[in-house]
């Protein structure tokens, strides 16, 4: 494909793909398959790879991620960016429009709108394209996380239809729940401390230096301001600017009603407050904003919120029980989590028998005692969380609740690691929930993909001695499983415990024997994963894998050369060394290298011009012709190695515009060849072309510089 029909088909990708985006975010009306969609993608990625030069600012490959942001640049706002007077009963409600009918004689119409639970947004878009995202800040000046923010599929980076050409338009980055209970769910699994609620989980999130993880953790944005200068105003009313906001492909709800009086106002405050319930996101009130835009300038503001607009905030969903009892439950990797007991109580339409309590300072901040008065509260999260306790109520004899020393399954003795809140049982290999958790983690989709044996199969294997730690999984013939049962206690969704009975009947058996076999050729990263190496999630063991190509080279990998993967901190490296200084989980790895488990990267196509073997090669700064990761792409493919920090043993060194000083002093301290991106370029396509000489292959590589 010549260049002129690459940049038409780009433009035309680029347009299918934003609509049907479009179609699916904003609309909630999917257009097209997940998988033509990707195919779709995918096509547009290859053509980027080609014609670099040619993407286009508004590209959708942006949401995918991939750049990194080093350091959030701080940006002045053009307009302030104030917050709301808060109200808590319709009372105050009522003054707000009281103060506000004493100013304004003519007849005065709100718009109620939902108050949601996330982290402000300003936008600004030029020439209907999106150019800066900015976080609040301190109202004057935040931070810019325009990279972070272009993952968000529904906020818009090329607006349709007539829009003006410069303005900003404010909104809120919100966690759906789904997105929440996925990432805790995973943060628990990897050993991590889960967010608290899903507005820090936003919160956390948007200041990600990685905007590939941004992507994955699937943030949503809602729409609710439009800011330009007051001669530009197009639009006498808030519900007109923000209608036509729609049209142009912002993402409004479209639960906002005009109300004229406090009897609407007060009927769609309370509607919310029962049906937020069943929505997919936290909301924490309603926001009622005067819906002219003279009115406004009339009322105009105090020194940090508007006079015409005020938020009503909801009561937190409470209930207040009695602690029963507290039980300590061991995790994979050993966490112990408290979590408290108690007196059934009806809360946002389910009954609560359980809370969790986080950690041991939790419990020892609550000052929690055995038979309190509690407060539980939900938000979006499926565990409600204890809130306060009611010292009053407190009986004299009460006994405090003591964190335990020893670990509740296996009697060792806890440990804390430095600087972590989190108490573990350091009995890896002999505590029973880890042995059973670390097996259960093996066989999970993402890993092994021996899903026939979960539901409560993993138990009754291990409570029959048939299995020990996951290699002995390649041991199991139908006999051993055929007949075996066990009556087991589930936890449902609402805390109910149900009782249910496992059974190896023959299909079972069957079909466990030949997942077992089918996960032997399972590919190195996700064996890697299966492991269960903590803090080693999905997508590190994905890079590490690439990285080091077998197991044996992590095993014998130093720290410096862990760290020098692209995601892989000193943590993630000191967790990795654990792991394989074990004597025991070498003979665990062996066993299943005897059973016949991949345990080397597969060979990808080569590409034959691999001039850069054997090369470590450090890429920093900013470039022209390609960005930094195609770069790196370029170096992997050619044979090199991508490492981030400089040593001796770094080849050179390509450097952009704003390579930062300190590693540039390091290069030339260790004498480090440093080349400039054309040099670096020139470099490769003298190499490649001597090499496709020399070789007799034509075509091989085809670089548009
Ligand atoms: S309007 C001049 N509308 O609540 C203020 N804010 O303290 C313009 N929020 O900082 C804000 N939903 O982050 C507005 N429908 C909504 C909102 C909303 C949530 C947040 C926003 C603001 C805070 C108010």
């Amino acid at each position: 494909m010549n260049k002129e029909e690459a940049k038409a088909k780009i433009l035309e990708l680029s347009k299918i793909i934003e609509n049907h985006n479009y179609n699916y975010y904003i609309l909630a009306r999917p257009s097209i398959s997940d998988f033509d969609f990707d195919m779709l993608l995918n096509e547009l990625i290859e053509l980027e790879k080609q014609f670099p030069d040619l993407i286009l600012p508004d590209s959708p490959t942006q949401r995918v991620g991939g750049d990194l942001t080093k350091e959030f640049k701080t940006v002045k706002h053009r307009y302030p960016m104030l917050s709301l007077s808060n109200s808590y009963n319709i009372e105050e409600v009522k003054d707000f429009i009281s103060r506000i009918k004493k100013i304004i004689e003519e007849d005065v119409e709100f718009v109620c709108e939902l108050k949601f639970d996330g982290v402000s947004i300003s936008l600004t878009y030029e020439n209907g394209l999106f150019v800066k995202a900015v976080t609040r800040g301190d109202g004057t000046q935040g931070d810019d996380v325009t990279t972070n923010i272009k993952t968000i599929h529904s906020i818009p980076l090329r607006l349709k239809g007539n829009y003006p050409d410069f303005f900003e338009m404010r909104g809120e980055v919100i966690m759906p729940h789904k997105s929440f209970n996925n990432i805790n769910a995973e943060r628990e699994d990897l050993g991590l401390q889960p967010f608290a609620n899903p507005r820090n989980a936003a919160a956390g999130t948007i200041k990600l230096q990685d905007s590939k993880e941004v992507a994955k953790r699937k943030l949503d944005a809602f729409c609710y301001f439009m800011m330009m200068d007051d001669d530009k105003m197009i639009f006498n009313t808030h519900y007109e600017s923000l209608a036509a906001a729609k049209q142009w492909g912002f993402n409004v709800s479209n639960f906002m009603a005009i109300c004229n009086d406090v009897d609407d106002i007060e009927e769609f405050i309370n509607y919310w407050d029962e049906k937020r319930k069943e929505l997919p996101f936290d909301i924490d009130g309603i926001v009622i904003k005067v819906n002219n835009f003279k009115q406004r300038e009339i009322l105009g503001f105090t020194s940090k919120s508007p006079r015409w607009a005020i938020a009503y905030k909801f009561k937190a969903e409470e209930a207040h029980t009695k602690l029963l009892s507290v039980d300590f439950q061991v995790g994979r990797h050993g966490t112990i989590t408290p979590v408290a007991n108690l007196e059934p109580v009806q809360l946002a339409g389910t009954i609560v028998k359980r809370a969790t309590l986080h950690n041991a300072d939790f419990i020892e901040q609550l000052d929690l005692h055995y038979d309190d008065i509690v407060s539980v509260e939900k938000g979006g999260e499926i565990i409600p969380k204890i809130t306060s306790v009611d010292l009053k109520s407190r009986k004299d004899n009460s006994s405090k609740v003591h964190f335990i020393e020893h670990c509740p399954e296996c009697g060792t003795k806890l440990i804390k690691a430095e600087g972590e809140t989190a108490w573990y049982c350091p009995n890896t290999l002999g505590c029973p929930p880890q042995i059973k958790g670390r097996i259960e983690h093996f066989i999970s989709r993402k890993a092994m993909n021996i899903e026939s044996l979960g539901e409560g199969k993993v138990e009754v294997l291990f409570d029959n001695d048939l299995i020990k730690d996951y290699s002995d999984l390649y041991n199991l013939t139908y006999d051993n499983l055929f007949g075996l049962e066990k009556i087991i206690v589930v936890d449902d969704e609402n805390q109910e415990n149900t009782i249910r009975k496992v059974s190896f009947k023959e299909k079972t058996a069957n079909n466990i024997i030949d997942a077992i076999e089918k996960s032997k050729s399972v590919p190195f990263a996700r064996v890697l994963f299966a492991l269960g190496i903590k803090y080693v999630g999905e997508t590190t063991a994905k890079l590490i894998a690439k990285a080091m190509g077998s197991i044996d080279n992590i095993i014998n990998a130093s720290l410096e050369e862990l760290t020098d993967i692209e995601e892989v901190g000193e943590k993630i490296a000191l967790s990795i060394k654990e792991f394989f200084a074990d004597e025991r989980n070498i003979n665990i790895i062996n066993k299943l290298r005897e059973s016949g488990l991949q345990f080397e990267q597969e060979e990808k196509e080569v590409n034959e011009n691999q001039v850069l073997s054997g090369m470590s090669i450090v890429v920093s700064g900013v470039f022209n012709t390609m960005s930094r990761d195609e770069i790196k792409q370029l170096i992997e493919d050619l044979g090199g190695k991508n490492v981030s920090s400089i040593s001796k043993k770094t080849s050179f060194v390509v450097a952009g515009d704003k390579m930062g000083p300190e590693k540039r002093k390091k290069a030339e301290s260790l004498g480090i060849e440093i080349k400039s991106e054309e040099d670096f370029l020139k470099m490769i396509r003298n190499t490649t072309s001597e090499t496709t000489t020399s070789s007799g292959t034509q075509g091989v590589l085809e670089f548009e510089f």
